[in-house]
């Protein structure tokens, strides 16, 4: 148990972040003994109150406990403080420096600054959190942790952080990626470089072609303005799918923690570069809420990639992501190279595929040739490993991790800028001329066949 008092203050907090996954998180740090002191204080522009904040979490609160207790859920709403304010406005920092000073008068709780904002805000929240001087106590640890994506691109998101750089030491800065705090992400690591099956043999000698995909089912949600801003090149390419792929590829760090691990990212994503791409926009989205009638942000990205380094040169890799897709999935196969041998001539084979399951079904698979019974063939079969069977349910969620993380000061599941900078180097050339339109509920557009074709690619 963490007897030390923490303050979280969230920059957006009517946004859906705030309530489909920063409350919960709160909510399962406390009822996972992990945090005894706390408050939270909301702020956005709109009238709302704390006990709002918490009451429109409640569903998605139920979703990581379908019976969520009742004193937990009185002791957060006790414990939330929503202020209405324009926090580009620096007079109007001052109600909320009052109740933060007289909640902790000796100032001895740590300060959590949650900016779940696009990124054009952060500058100028960072510069007034510095100059009403809410940020600056003797006693108390400050932390800012800033929502994805840092930036829009690499020039907008390199101005971002010398200004930020000004205010928070490197430190105090928390650049989240939700996909790092989920528990089977952490799982790569591990996977890749405590097991001598794969660790000796990961590489262009024998691997074929890496896939990630992250198809969602769903819509862009009240997000418009959000969305329209970034597309989903720079929503989940840039951040989440960079890092999955930094995680498979990156080279041997010293530890799997901290510095060592961020430095060997940084270096492997420097190496990557997109090689086709297709982006899409689904039918009906420039008819969402404020999306404007002649908008060309993408919906839908497939990409081909390769890192020009020696362990991977020659392998393709695909990645895949949109909204409104037939299906919500996020995995990663891993295709290795068939094996040339002598059974060949008898028994046709297939290479080995590793699969790992983010979701649904989160898990490990791992694709081996056996004999056919009673014949002279080859059956691939699936050796499988299911998360949920065998640590249960109840396994804590990306953003409870990734709390827990800042509480603790731990900062190896945040990126560092030099991580970031490079991936905007990777996405930042890709053309944005034609965006090919696809039906809600598809696989992506119809392109896609010569895509497909082209890079001589079959999803799995
Ligand atoms: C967020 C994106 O980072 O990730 C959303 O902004 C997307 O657009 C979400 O829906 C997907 O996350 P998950 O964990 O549900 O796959």
């Amino acid at each position: 148990m963490n007897t030390k008092g923490f303050i979280f203050i969230i920059f957006g907090a009517t946004g859906d972040l705030s309530k489909r996954k920063l409350i919960p998180a709160i909510y399962n740090l406390l009822k996972h003994g992990k945090l005894e002191k706390f408050h939270v204080f909301g702020i956005s522009r709109r009238p709302y109150s704390g006990e709002k904040m918490v009451d429109t979490a409640l569903e998605f609160i139920e979703k990581l406990d379908p019976e969520p207790d009742p004193g937990l859920i009185k002791r957060l709403k006790e414990n939330t403080t929503y202020f209405s304010a324009n926090f580009t406005h620096e007079q109007e920092f001052a109600q909320l420096k009052n109740a933060i000073d007289k909640l902790d008068k000796t100032a001895v709780y740590d300060r959590i600054f949650y900016l779940a904002t696009g990124s054009n805000h952060f500058d100028v929240i960072s510069g007034n959190l510095i100059k009403t001087e809410i940020a600056q106590q003797k006693n108390c640890k400050t932390k800012v942790v800033f929502e994805k994506p840092f930036g829009r691109d690499e020039k907008s998101s390199k101005k971002l952080n010398d200004v930020i750089s000004e205010t928070f030491t490197e430190e105090q800065t928390y650049r989240i990626d939700h996909y790092l705090g989920k528990e089977i992400v952490g799982t790569i690591s591990v996977l890749r470089f405590t097991n001598r099956i794969f660790e000796p043999i990961w590489n262009n000698a024998h691997i074929e072609s890496i896939q990630i995909k992250l198809d969602e089912n769903i819509g862009i949600s009240e997000r418009g303005a959000y969305y329209d801003t970034y597309g989903a090149v720079r929503d989940m390419v840039q951040n989440h799918m960079i890092q999955l792929l930094a995680l498979l590829t990156m080279e041997i760090p010293d530890s799997i923690t901290g510095k060592g691990l961020r430095d060997r990212k940084a270096q492997v994503i420097k190496d990557m570069v997109v090689r086709d791409a297709l982006l899409g926009q689904y039918r009906g989205y420039k008819q969402e809420k404020d999306i404007p009638q002649d908008s060309k942000t993408d919906t839908f990205a497939a990409l081909n990639l390769e890192i020009l380094n020696s362990r991977w040169a020659g392998v393709p890799v695909f990645l895949r992501t949109g909204k409104f897709l037939s299906k919500k999935e996020s995995k990663i196969t891993v295709k290795f190279k068939k094996v040339k041998c002598l059974f060949d001539d008898d028994y046709s084979t297939e290479g080995n595929i590793l699969e790992i399951r983010i979701f649904p079904d989160e898990g490990i698979s791992l694709y081996v040739n056996t004999k056919t019974p009673g014949e002279k063939r080859a059956t691939q079969v699936k050796l499988d490993f299911c998360y949920t069977c065998l640590f249960g349910e109840n396994t804590p969620e990306g953003y409870e991790n990734l709390l827990n993380d800042v509480i603790n000061g731990d900062q190896t599941t945040f990126t560092r800028f030099d991580e970031l900078q490079n991936a905007w180097k990777v996405v930042d050339p890709i053309e944005r001329i034609k965006i090919y339109p696809y039906e809600k509920g598809s696989d992506g557009p119809e392109e896609m066949a010569l895509f497909n074709e082209r890079n001589n690619l079959k999803w799995s």
